[in-house]
């Protein structure tokens, strides 16, 4: 990791090339394409560059020093031999190159971008400031970051979702300022907090499809595209009757549970049926300080899924609490009515269940669970594998309780939200 530093002097004793924009009478030329269909404005432009064979060293306007690697720069450049400039995605095969990429020269352009000239190729490369400036992979601390810092979350009686009025949302253009300005803090909150509640929709039915297309693709189950959540005779899942459930995660059954559940209220008048959020790896965290042997077989231990539907035969074998490979929380499966008979290690049962028990008594504590009404036109939106929903008992005959329900994948809400800010960096161009 580079500390910054001031600019080197012009007689650097690394320095095989080094070059400073000339001032040249003609017009800058424009500044060169990037290997993808992103806007990179130059917020800090290049004041000198400096290269040896294998390395580029960029000195920034504001002393940051970045270095990039020859065969690093070969493999990202935006030119046709390495990207079809029709998909931008890379067509060139680095190992075909006659001999490993070499720096034969460098230098600042008219326009502020970087050129080179690679060896043995005889091969002239740019590259825009901008875009070495976001891929500045010397300085970066974590590359692997999320997109938006994960905040967890207590409920408690004062404790309510982040909520948007959304009463012109459907309306709105597609990929308008307007729509931006309601869906961005709403990935947002979605990213940070894994919930989000969108207030004052339409309530015909279906229209949950045409939001949440607005973010992604809707995945199908079994249980359709959009579902309807309320009692129905002959249920084939405790959603649709009018009894309690306690917190879960839909689907936990799947090799890949949905990464998102949306929930469109367009009915509720019944008595009861309060519904209960809690944040998954707020409880986790709470397991892994309390009891982090519990926490720890809860990382471990091969739980059984299964559905128990008449017509499906849904089963995956997970552990409850998932930790991605730098050990940060990344899934929770936890859905006591969807567990199969747990098949594992004979000697490793009984600490299996008391970490059971121990997360669950966890899971009653009214410190986690913010409680709200549904109210008609409300849409929730939740990380179905991070957050547990619940709900109370209602009484089926005191009115009608109806919610549309879908589901999208995590995915969706990273690539709309990366568009989004895409989006706003093409505006602030086009606007300057
Ligand atoms: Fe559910």
């Amino acid at each position: 990791m580079h500390a910054q530093t001031s600019r080197p002097s012009a007689n650097s004793s690394t320095s095989s090339v080094s070059t400073t924009a000339s001032s040249a009478a003609t017009p800058p030329s424009a500044l060169p394409p990037t290997p993808d269909y992103d806007s990179w404005p130059v917020a800090v432009a290049i004041a000198e560059v400096t290269s040896d064979s294998r390395v580029l060293t960029v000195t920034w306007q504001d002393g940051r020093v970045s270095r990039y690697h020859s065969v690093w720069l070969r493999e990202n450049a935006a030119d046709d031999s390495t990207i079809n400039p029709a998909t931008r995605e890379r067509i060139l095969d680095l190992s075909c190159l006659e001999a490993w990429p070499q720096i034969a020269a460098a230098r600042l352009d008219d326009s502020g971008a970087v050129e080179l000239i690679m060896s043995p190729e005889q091969r002239t490369l740019r590259f825009h400031p901008g875009w070495l400036r976001a891929h500045d992979y010397d300085n970066c601390e974590d590359p692997l970051a999320p997109l938006v810092a994960v905040e967890t979350w207590l409920g408690g009686a004062d404790a309510a979702p982040d909520t948007l009025d959304a009463s012109t949302f459907s309306t709105t253009a597609i990929d308008s300022p307007e729509e931006a300005s309601t869906l961005e803090p709403a990935l947002e909150s979605l990213l940070r907090k894994g919930l989000v509640r969108l207030r004052g929709l339409p309530t015909e039915p279906g229209t949950l499809a045409r939001v949440a297309e607005r973010i992604g693709p809707v995945r199908a189950t079994n249980f359709g595209t959009l579902f309807d959540v309320r009692a129905k005779p002959d249920p084939d899942s405790n959603a649709y009757t009018s009894i309690a459930l306690p917190p879960h995660v839909d689907l936990p059954t799947r090799e890949y549970h949905p990464g998102l559940q949306c929930l469109h209220c367009l009915e509720n008048s019944v008595a009861g049926g309060q519904a209960v959020m809690l944040d998954g790896f707020a409880v986790a965290d709470a397991l892994r300080q309390e009891d982090p042997e519990a926490f720890s077989t809860l990382t471990q231990v091969h739980w059984r899924y299964a559905n128990t539907a008449k017509t499906t035969d849904y089963v995956w074998h997970s552990p409850m609490i998932v930790l991605d490979d730098q050990g940060q929380l990344s899934e929770v499966r936890i859905a006591d009515f969807l567990r199969g008979p747990l098949m594992t290690d004979f000697d490793l049962v009984e600490e299996a269940y008391r970490a059971l028990m121990a997360l669950q008594g966890l899971l009653r504590q009214s410190r986690f669970a913010l409680r709200f009404t549904y109210a008609p036109g409300d849409l929730v939106i939740f990380d179905n594998r991070r957050l547990l929903h619940a709900r109370d008992a209602f009484e089926g005959d005191s009115g009608h309780r109806w919610l549309q329900g879908c589901y999208l994948e995590r995915d969706e809400v990273r690539s709309r939200y990366r568009m989004l800010q895409r989006r706003q960096r093409e505006r602030s161009l086009s606007d300057a």
